[in-house]
């Protein structure tokens, strides 16, 4: 990093990366940089035990039981219009906090023609207010979808409350983390989170191009992706 610059957009993306993160990736690319579950051989096998114990890191982080649930991407965007695409179907209606990030707007946007939106009401200190997350609830509403924390105004979301209700009345929790992980402890158990959405590239300070899905048990998606299977399952 040239000398006259501070960088402070780590919102955007954290920068620079800790040195383990320049040093591992060098290592990994240079010793077992090949695709896995694609061939038989050592330096796959390799490969693939650092995913494994990559995942089950990531579940423990996050309190998913079964890392088996979690699927990685290359970026909060790619998890969420896995999660937004592959988990509604014609007619439901989905209740959508305020001030979402465009990879949460956009593939809105693009189901309009299938799903209905309301938008959910925040107090005046930008927190969800709950009583009229209930009210606004109808027999087709499928899901609830909200950050984390706002990348617009930071405010962290009672997530525990939400997703009590959101259980309580069998709807879909999506959750946008892409600001707060690794910054701020988040369960999905404790939080009664059904679809979780993560980047690699912020809080986490890993490098650009990743991030992840939790998919809970009570939720089977719909692929949007066909033939990229070591993209979507290692
Ligand atoms: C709240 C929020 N959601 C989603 C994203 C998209 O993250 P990614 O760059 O991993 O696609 C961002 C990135 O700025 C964000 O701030």
């Amino acid at each position: 990093m040239k000398d006259d610059i501070i960088y402070l957009d780590n919102a955007s993306t954290s920068f620079p990366k800790p040195e383990t993160v320049y040093s591992e990736t060098d290592t990994f690319l240079r010793k077992w940089g090949v695709n896995i579950g694609r061939g038989e051989n050592r330096l796959e096998y390799e490969a693939a035990s650092r995913v494994l114990e990559s995942r089950r890191k990531i579940a423990r982080f996050f309190g998913i039981k079964d890392y088996r649930r979690l699927v990685f991407t290359c970026n909060a965007t790619l998890a969420l219009n896995l999660a937004l695409k592959g988990g509604l179907k014609e007619s439901d209606h989905i209740l959508v906090g305020p001030m979402q990030h465009n990879s949460v707007m956009r593939p809105l946007h693009a189901l309009t023609e299938t799903v209905s939106t309301g938008e959910l009401r925040y107090d005046g200190d930008g927190l969800l207010d709950l009583n009229s997350l209930e009210e606004q609830i109808t027999p087709q509403t499928k899901m609830v979808v909200i950050n984390h924390a706002s990348n617009v105004n930071g405010v962290i979301q009672p997530l525990r409350a939400i997703g009590r209700i959101c259980r309580e009345k069998d709807l879909i929790l999506l959750v946008d983390a892409s600001q707060s992980s690794g910054s701020i402890p988040l369960d999905v158990e404790e939080c009664n989170i059904d679809l979780l959405a993560f980047t690699g590239h912020k809080g986490l300070l890993g490098p650009l191009g990743v991030g992840g899905l939790y998919v809970g048990e009570r939720i089977l998606l719909n692929p949007i992706i066909e033939g990229v299977q070591a993209l979507l399952l290692n």
